[in-house]
């Protein structure tokens, strides 16, 4: 669509999963709940649609996007899956992991959308109304988050709304969603690698691997990265963001996380915990929409306090590091 036209907004059902499916097969773009976060779907087979949503986020084109299929017949008909592949997609799909594989031949994903490298990025996601759209297009369908390139990633129907309103055609509301970072993304290479810390927990993944994940390289974050949307600063308020705050400093806004005191809180003015029971998997769920929420009062910087580094807080202090980089 053209920026300036009406986006229609559905509340998740079998009329707006219709309405969906008959958008993305006219070459037009959707955002859905998945568990992690909302995507902003376009047919991934579909140049001209790929091209219109990467104009719409404002992304650049060698950022790859991640294909959503239903089905793992469908992804084997995309990707060549090895031994680890396999396994990991058994024991996750449907749910937050995206694998990074190389496309078969016959790969149907548009080359645009993988930036034209050699391998495809793959996830089944576990939301219903995202599987619900999924089977009734009957293909894959590529989604980056339904962010502005740079904002945090939406959480909400009304977070796609604030960035894409007038960018896009259809929103499917479908509430809150129950994860709130993104997938992890493994690249299945000769050693499984762990790309994006995510939804899906780092020791869950060794535990059917049997083994430690690879890190990236040091310089991944640089210009030919591995995972090339990782760029250092991604996931950016307005707002300056400081790190594992011990004491607050006049003026600041507070991040908090569990019941811990913290000095300097009596002056804040304004106030918001990601969990006060300490509790990751909450936390993550709130991370995005506690910023949004933080960014729009117009503070000057957002204090956050110390979060510890397992299950969902390795994913939350990544995504809360680089909020900061360039803030500092
Ligand atoms: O949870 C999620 O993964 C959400 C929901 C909507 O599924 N999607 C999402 O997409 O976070 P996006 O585009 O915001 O992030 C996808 C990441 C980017 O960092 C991109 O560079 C990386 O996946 N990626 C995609 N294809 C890749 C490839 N072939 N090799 C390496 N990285 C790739
Ligand atoms: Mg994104």
């Amino acid at each position: 669509m053209n920026v300036g036209q009406k986006t229609r907004i559905l509340h998740a059902s079998d009329a707006a999963v219709a309405a969906a499916a008959r958008i993305l097969a006219e070459g037009g773009l959707v955002a859905f709940p998945t568990e992690t976060v909302y995507g902003l779907g376009a047919d991934a087979t579909n140049p001209a649609a790929i091209a219109h949503l990467y104009q719409a986020k404002g992304r650049p084109a060698f950022n790859p996007l991640i294909a959503h299929v239903g089905e793992l017949a469908a992804a084997r008909g995309i990707a060549r899956f090895d031994a680890a592949a396999i396994a990991l997609a058994e024991a996750f799909w449907p749910g937050p992991l995206t694998l990074v594989l190389p496309k078969t031949q016959g790969c149907a994903v548009a080359d645009l959308a993988t930036a034209g490298l050699d391998t495809v990025a793959i996830r089944i996601p576990a939301h219903p109304v995202a599987r619900d759209i999924l089977r009734v297009f009957g293909g894959p369908v590529v989604a980056p988050s339904a962010n502005i390139s740079g904002h945090v990633s939406p959480t909400t129907a009304a977070h796609v709304q604030s960035d894409l309103a007038g960018r896009i055609d259809l929103i499917v509301d479908g509430g809150p969603v129950a994860v709130g970072v993104e997938s992890t993304i493994v690249g299945c290479f000769d050693a499984p690698m762990l790309l994006r810390p995510g939804g899906l927990p780092r020791a869950e993944i060794e535990r059917v691997l049997g083994r430690a994940l690879v890190q990236p390289p040091a310089d991944a974050d640089s210009d030919q990265p591995l995972a090339p949307g990782m760029l250092a600063s991604h996931y950016a308020p307005r707002a300056r963001v400081r790190l594992n705050a011990q004491r607050l400093e006049p003026g600041e806004a507070l991040l908090a996380f569990g019941l811990g005191a913290i000095s300097g809180i009596d002056a804040a003015p304004v106030v918001m915990n990601l969990s006060e029971r300490s509790d990751l998997d909450e936390a993550a769920a709130n991370l995005f929409g506690h910023l949004r929420a933080l960014d729009s009062k117009g503070v000057r910087t957002i204090a956050v306090m110390p979060i510890p580094n397992e299950g969902l807080g390795e994913a939350i202090n990544d995504r809360l590091r680089r909020a900061a980089v360039g803030r500092e």
